[in-house]
């Protein structure tokens, strides 16, 4: 047995060397929610009040795991996205707030469509057609990734959160155009951006547990699977369909010409909460 109190301390003295301390709170909060079911409030206000043994050893372990840099989301497995409970595992990559704002823009711009069918090409644990179904609910949600193991997860994500979508496993970099997928009004995706360039610019902690399938590209095929979609896309969406992408920074601008050089129009960069480029929406013409 253990106070809440005592805990807090050996949280901070074991972690102070390699987190940011509000960071740490951060973990405490998460972890003692997730282990005991104590509330941020409660952590102030019930610091006296005991845990059992069993969960003080799953808050050693979980001390353990952090300092081996590991992601909170994956010890406890889970995480928050547009307000759903998503399971995560290091098969798929733990879901950005960047996502949930470019879900946010395509909601608002499509809340009043009708029967709507919608494809997420790269859905890892499902969160951008989960999120979608669960504030379009006429739209017909279908999703698709080359990883089996990411599907599994998304599957069972989309079972806990009672959500109808339908999972296919495809490699969208040589999708032939006679798969029986049909047309769709709106492609979203959120695709490996990352430049293998920029892996010194990147954290220890994503660099050596998220899935490098999930990431990266090569430095001299930044766009490749944008170039793959609109690709598919021309086979598979509608004329005044709508391509909604999430986008590496550095490439607002070659994402505009890739669109235009495709005859696209409408075409929308928007910036991220930090004031970065990260999204792109376009129409087919
Ligand atoms: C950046 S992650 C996005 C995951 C999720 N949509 C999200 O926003 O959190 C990219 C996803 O693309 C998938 N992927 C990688 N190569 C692929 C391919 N050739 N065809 C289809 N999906 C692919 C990965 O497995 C991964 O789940």
């Amino acid at each position: 047995m253990a106070s809440i109190n005592s805990i807090i301390k050996t949280f901070k003295s074991e972690l102070r060397h390699i987190y940011p301390n509000n960071e740490i709170q951060a973990f405490i909060e998460i972890l003692l929610a997730y282990y005991t079911g104590l509330s941020k409030t409660d952590l102030i206000i019930k610091t006296d009040e005991t845990v059992d043994s069993a969960v003080c050893q799953q808050i050693e372990s979980s001390i353990v795991r952090l300092k081996n840099m590991e992601p909170v989301q994956y010890i406890i497995g889970e995480t928050e996205f547009y307000d759903l409970k998503i399971k995560v595992n290091p098969a798929v990559l733990i879901p950005r707030p960047e996502t949930e704002e470019l879900v946010h823009w395509l909601i608002n711009n499509h809340k009043k469509d009708k029967k709507t069918r919608v494809l997420d090409i790269g859905t890892g644990s499902g969160c951008i057609p989960l999120a979608l179904k669960n504030n379009l609910p006429d739209a017909e949600i279908f999703a698709l990734d080359v990883s089996k193991k990411a599907l599994e997860i998304a599957k069972k994500n989309a079972k806990i959160n009672k959500l109808d979508i339908s999972f296919v496993q495809l490699d969208i970099l040589n999708a032939k155009n006679n798969n029986n997928l049909g047309m769709f009004d709106i492609i979203v995706s959120n695709p490996p951006y990352v430049r293998g360039q920029e892996k010194t610019l990147m954290h220890k902690n994503v660099l050596d547990n998220e899935p490098h399938l999930a990431l990266f590209v090569k430095n001299n095929e930044a766009l490749v699977f944008y170039e793959a979609i609109i690709g598919f896309a021309k086979h598979h969406m509608h004329k005044k369909g709508c391509l909604y992408f999430e986008i590496n920074e550095a490439y607002g601008k070659q994402m505009i010409e890739l669109f235009e050089k495709n005859n696209y129009k409408n075409i929308e960069l928007k910036q991220d909460i930090n004031g970065k480029d990260r999204m792109i929406r376009a129409m087919k013409y």
